[in-house]
């Protein structure tokens, strides 16, 4: 039997990864996982009424593109969060991000560029889906170091020219995931003025944009919409799995240009598995609501309290703007997971899992990272071990 080559040389995915490092061995004590990106704080309650009210819905094919409400809600919750106006024509509901962030390279990267083979550019670390969507258009990744150094944002302007020329989409993640990087609006300028010289798309995983400490971070739209960039270069991503909590519900939206949001739609008609019609309604009164969403962050800017309050003496030790991470530095990311484990009990994630190693240097192999969904005081408990253990 043949096998496509594209994908031979994909690292196990973290979370397997993981459990071959750990599983061997013992915890060293009370279990608490604080690997995966999954929130456990409470959705609204009205989502179950919602769901009772239209089970009936189940019994009926969902509509592609979303439905009229739904699309209707994001446009209401994008002029309201961004002072930005996007017509249902520009919006697309999604079955989650993640598949969304996979199926737009498919709907718009070219063939070729310029002749040639096209680039796709990713922050490195970076959401693993970015490389495999790469990878599955023939398109060329390049990871590109998202660290200390470059404020945990990846610096496209600083690349050689000929691979700017060849690039065709750029992924960037803003609030960032493992950093909690925040693209402030300089950076979105930058950004939409290299991608116009070089002609490339920027696709914008905003989904923690509501996860934030202080200030609500600049989103890509409402910049683009500022400095009137073409909104067809423009592809934003946003998700309920963080802001209400509905990791399961598997619902969020991209947001660009009529003629992309076009080919996404057509592609999708084709191949795509379109939210079902009871949980798009769900969607459309959670968009809506925003009382969740302050009482959530603010459960999270709890969970940073304790986290300042817990490193407060850690030289290097910085509050991330945003997201629900702490990406903390260690000699040795996996030795650092092990040694958690076998010690404590406590399960991270070594930061290399969620990079690529360049030119001999891996950015993330000196980090873990530390996911804050669990409750507080398991939270408290979980971050004075990896203190004691990690930097005692
Ligand atoms: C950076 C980033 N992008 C996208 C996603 C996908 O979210 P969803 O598919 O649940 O919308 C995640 C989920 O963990 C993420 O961390």
């Amino acid at each position: 039997m043949q096998y496509p080559e594209r994908f031979s040389n994909l690292p196990a995915y973290a979370f397997p990864r993981l459990r071959s490092l750990l599983d061997a061995h013992a915890p060293g004590g009370e279990p608490l996982a604080m690997t995966i990106g999954e929130p456990q704080h409470p959705f609204p309650g009205f989502v179950t009424t919602i769901l009772n009210e239209y089970v009936s819905e189940f019994a009926r094919y969902p509509v592609n593109e979303g439905t009229e409400g739904l699309l209707e809600a994001i446009s209401g919750w994008l002029g309201r969060r961004y002072g930005v106006e996007v017509g249902p024509e520009r919006l697309m509901a999604l079955n989650g991000t993640r598949e969304g962030l996979y199926n737009a390279a498919h709907a718009l990267c070219p063939e070729l560029k310029g002749g040639r083979q096209p680039v796709v550019l990713t922050p490195n670390p970076f959401y693993q889906v970015y490389a495999v969507a790469a990878l599955s258009v023939g398109a060329e990744p390049v990871y590109v170091r998202a660290t200390k150094e470059t404020g945990h944002l990846p610096d496209y302007a600083g690349l050689p020219r000929d691979i700017l020329d060849r690039t065709a989409l750029a992924y960037i993640c803003s609030p960032a995931n493992p950093q909690g990087a925040v693209a402030s609006r300089d950076y979105w300028r930058d950004l939409l003025a290299l991608a116009e010289r070089h002609d490339f798309r920027v696709l914008a995983d905003e989904c923690y944009s509501e996860i934030y400490r202080d200030a609500p971070p600049p989103g890509i739209l409402d910049v683009a919409a500022e400095i009137g960039a073409d909104p067809e270069r423009v592809v934003a991503f946003h998700s309920l799995s963080k802001r209400s909590n509905l990791p399961g519900l598997r619902s969020g939206f991209v947001a660009s240009g009529p003629e992309s949001i076009r080919r996404i739609r057509q592609l999708r008609a084709y191949a795509g598995a379109p939210l079902p019609l009871p949980l798009q309604r769900v969607a459309e009164k959670v968009w809506d609501n925003e009382d969740h969403v302050v009482e959530n962050r603010a459960l999270y800017a709890e969970k940073y309290d304790i986290a300042d309050q817990v490193f407060d003496n850690l030289p290097g030790y910085v509050t991330p703007p945003a997201g629900f991470f702490l990406w903390l530095r260690v000699a040795d990311g996996e030795a650092a997971a092990l040694r958690l484990w076998t010690e404590t009990g406590i399960r991270v994630l070594p930061g290399a899992y969620l990079s690529r190693e360049v030119g001999g240097e891996n950015p993330g192999a000196g980090y873990i990272r530390v996911a804050m969904v669990a409750p507080r005081e398991e939270v408290q408990r979980g971050l004075s071990l990896i203190r004691d253990c990690l930097y005692g």
